[in-house]
C-alpha cells in the first residue's frame, strides 16, 4: 500500500466528499453526478480558439495551455469533475515513440509495430525511463488545475494496452484492428510482450497524474468491443490488469469517528461496444464500469451483479435531439442508473465536435436540480 501525499485533493480533504469521488466509491448520491467524456475539446469555442497554431500533442505538453483548457468545461458547464486534458498517446511520444494526432484522423505512428522484430525494437525502451524529470510537464499541469479547480475533482486517464496497441500495430486509426487481432494469434509471445511494455508505460502515466493530484483514474479501452470474450481473458485483460496494477496501491485516509478508514482511489474502465466484457473488465481491477450507449444500465448492471456503481450512458446522438426527445432520454437513462448501487451520468461515449455546447450546459443544469 502506498498513501497519498497529505496535501493530495483526497487526504487534504478537499475532494473527498465530492459527489463524483462517492459515487465511484459506490455511495449513492442525492443529486446524480455528471461529466462528460471530451468535455474539453472542439465543442467548445474557447477551446477551438486557444488552440489555433498549436498541434494537439504539443497543447498537451504546455502546463498552462493543457491546464487552461481542462478548466474550461468546468467553469461553464459546472460539471461535477474535471478531466485533464492531454491524450492516450502522451506516454507513447514521451517514451521516444514517434507518433503524431492528425487531425480529423487520429494518432498516427511514424513507424507501425508489426512483427516480432519491431516488438523487440520497442520494447527496448525502457518504461523506467519515464521518470520524474520526463513527466515534469504532466505533474506541472495537474499542479496548476488541481489549484484552480479547489473542490472539485480532477479524473486522470489512460488509454488501455489493448487500444494503445492497436494504434501501435496498426499505424493508425482502423475499423477493426484486424493487424493488431492477427499478431495477437500469430505471434502470441511478442504481443504479451508488447502488452505489458504498452500496460507499464501508459500506467506510469496514470500513477503520474494521480500523484500529482487526481482524484479518480479512467482506463480507456475504447476498441476493446472489437474482441471476443476469450480474446480479451486470453490476451488482453492481464495486460489491463498490470496497467491497473500503477495505481490499485494508492490509498489515502479518511476520519471516521476515532477510527481512520482506509480508502483506494476508484478507478474507472470503460470501452466501446463491450457489452459482452463488462464482467471481465470489472474483473481486471477496476471500482467503476463506464458504458457505452448500445446497452441500457439496468441490463449492464444485472450483467455485473447488481454490486458495480455505473457511468453512462447517454447516447452522443441524443444531444443534437429537440430538448424534450434528450430530456425523456436522460430521465430513462437515469431510471436504468438506479439499478446499480451508483450512478455518474455521463455520455456513451466522447462529446461529438459539433454539438452544441449550450445542450451539454443545461443538461448539467436539468439534472442538478432533480
Ligand atoms: O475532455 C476529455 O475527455 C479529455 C481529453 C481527452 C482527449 N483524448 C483529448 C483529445 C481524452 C480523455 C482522450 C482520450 C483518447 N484519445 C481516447 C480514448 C477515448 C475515446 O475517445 O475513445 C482515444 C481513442 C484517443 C485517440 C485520439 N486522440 C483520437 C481518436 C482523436 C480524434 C482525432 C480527431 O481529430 O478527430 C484524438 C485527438 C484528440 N484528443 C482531440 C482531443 C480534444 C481532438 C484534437 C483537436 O482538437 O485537434
Amino acid at each position: 500500500m502506498n498513501t497519498l501525499d497529505p496535501s493530495h485533493p483526497l487526504s487534504a480533504g478537499r475532494t473527498t466528499s465530492a459527489r463524483l469521488v462517492r459515487a465511484y466509491q459506490g455511495e449513492r448520491q442525492e443529486v446524480t453526478p455528471v461529466w462528460f467524456m471530451r468535455q474539453a475539446g472542439r465543442s467548445l469555442p474557447e477551446y477551438r480558439e486557444l488552440r489555433v497554431g498549436t498541434r494537439m500533442l504539443d497543447a498537451c505538453l504546455d502546463p498552462a495551455l493543457a491546464s487552461e483548457i481542462t478548466l474550461q468545461p468546468v467553469r461553464r458547464h459546472k460539471v461535477d469533475a474535471g478531466i485533464f486534458f492531454s491524450d492516450i498517446v502522451i506516454p507513447l511520444r514521451l517514451a521516444g515513440v514517434e507518433v503524431d494526432i492528425v487531425p480529423g484522423k487520429g494518432p498516427v505512428l511514424g513507424r507501425p509495430v508489426r512483427t516480432a522484430d519491431d516488438v523487440k525494437r520497442l520494447t527496448e525502451i525502457d518504461p523506467a525511463s519515464l521518470d520524474a524529470e520526463v513527466f515534469a510537464p504532466i505533474v506541472e499541469a495537474v499542479a496548476i488545475t488541481i489549484a484552480e479547480l479547489d473542490d472539485t475533482p480532477l479524473i486522470g486517464f489512460a488509454g488501455a494496452p489493448f487500444t494503445l496497441a492497436a494504434y501501435l500495430v496498426e499505424g493508425g486509426p482502423s475499423k477493426d484492428h484486424i493487424r493488431a487481432r492477427t499478431l495477437m494469434h500469430a505471434e502470441p509471445e511478442a504481443w504479451s510482450e508488447l502488452m505489458a511494455w504498452t500496460a507499464d508505460v501508459t500506467g506510469a502515466f496514470l500513477r503520474t497524474q494521480v500523484l500529482a493530484g487526481a482524484s479518480a483514474a479512467q482506463l480507456f479501452d475504447s476498441w476493446a468491443g472489437a474482441l471476443s470474450l476469450a480474446d480479451y481473458t486470453e490476451h488482453v485483460a492481464p495486460a489491463s490488469t498490470r496497467a491497473l496494477s500503477h495505481v490499485r496501491d494508492l490509498t489515502y485516509e479518511v476520519a471516521a469517528g476515532d477510527e481512520a478508514e482506509t480508502r483506494n482511489v476508484p478507478i474507472v474502465h470503460f470501452g466501446v461496444g463491450t457489452g459482452e466484457l463488462l464482467k471481465a473488465m470489472h474483473e481486471v481491477g477496476a471500482d467503476v464500469v463506464g458504458v457505452d450507449y448500445r446497452i441500457p444500465l439496468d441490463e449492464a448492471s444485472r450483467r455485473l451483479g447488481h454490486v458495480v456503481p455505473l457511468q453512462g450512458n447517454i447516447d452522443p446522438a441524443m444531444l443534437d435531439a429537440p430538448w424534450s426527445v434528450l430530456r425523456t432520454h436522460v430521465d430513462d437513462v437515469l431510471a436504468r442508473g438506479a439499478d446499480a448501487p451508483a450512478h455518474v451520468l455521463n455520455l456513451g461515449h466522447g462529446v461529438p465536435p459539433e454539438t452544441d455546447p449550450a445542450v451539454l450546459t443545461r443538461l448539467v443544469d436539468y439534472v442538478h436540480a432533480r
